[in-house]
């Protein structure tokens, strides 16, 4: 299993600080809203995408890692 980011859509305010810190992990719309769902963390790039879950206020994002995705 991959690490997982996992976005509550209705907690993001539009902040953007997820696409500040790591522009390729956490895309926005034009708004500002991040545009993430569910999506694979690229090997490797964890540790980018635990930046920008910290960096966003709202606590919106959870970096889901594999053996908890194992649980389902
Ligand atoms: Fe939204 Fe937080 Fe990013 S409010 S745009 S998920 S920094």
């Amino acid at each position: 299993m991959t690490t997982q980011i996992r976005v509550d859509r209705e907690k993001c305010s539009g902040h953007a600080r997820c696409f500040a810190a790591e522009p390729d992990l956490f895309p926005i719309d034009e708004s500002g809203f991040v545009t993430v769902d569910v999506a694979d963390v690229p090997a490797g790039q964890e540790h980018r995408a635990k930046a920008g879950a910290l960096a966003c206020p709202e606590g919106a994002i959870t970096i889901v890692e594999p053996a908890e995705t194992d649980l389902g």
